[in-house]
């Protein structure tokens, strides 16, 4: 059995981790045009949330990739849908949901600047540096967090859990 109860962020919390995120980006682009890439699924809530603090004129375009089944990264990225957009010349930035071992985004990163976009960042709402097996670093982040498995705002675990208003930590109970 699963048990959810732990919250590790509250949904206050990841309300105020927009303002600040959204705030640094806003500053960034000093008004400059940009293109947001959500990575789906997990990245769905944050970019919904950070997308209306922002204050450039942004377009919106997701991505699907995969590299986990059930807890665990296979090491292999599946590109399962592709943009929709001409990136090149454009601002671009990648918006993920958390960076484990860094794997997916640094993968992301070499494919989406093949593309020649005038700029290319990487914006995650949490951060687990612990697991890095690469030196990645996001251009933006929310919040730091410890070597844990989480779901809810969007992480899921096998699917589940996306639509938890808070972040909580995932404990693997006997039945
Ligand atoms: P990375 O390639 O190891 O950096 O993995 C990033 C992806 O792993 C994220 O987009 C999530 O889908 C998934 N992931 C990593 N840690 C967690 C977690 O604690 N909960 C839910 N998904 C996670
Ligand atoms: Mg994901």
């Amino acid at each position: 059995m699963i048990d959810t109860s732990k919250v590790l962020i509250s949904r206050d919390e990841l309300s105020k981790m927009v303002d600040d995120v959204a705030s640094k980006i806003n500053e960034a682009y000093n008004g400059e045009e940009l293109i947001v890439v959500g990575i789906l699924t997990g990245a769905f809530v944050f970019i919904s949330d950070l997308v209306r603090k922002l204050d450039m004129p942004v377009t919106i375009d997701f991505m699907q990739v995969s590299s986990y089944e059930g807890e665990n990264s296979t090491g292999v990225l599946k590109v399962k849908k592709d943009l929709s957009t001409d990136i090149t010349g454009k601002n671009v930035l990648i918006v993920e949901d958390i960076i484990d071992t860094g794997y997916t985004l640094q993968c992301l990163k070499n494919m989406l600047g093949k593309n020649n976009p005038k700029s290319l960042k990487i914006c995650a709402a949490f951060d687990k540096p612990d697991r890095r097996v690469n030196d990645l670093k996001p251009d933006f982040k929310g919040l730091v967090i410890p070597d844990e498995f989480v779901v809810g705002y969007g992480l899921d675990y096998n699917g589940m859990y996306r639509n938890l208003p808070d972040v909580c930590v995932v404990k693997f109970v006997e039945d």
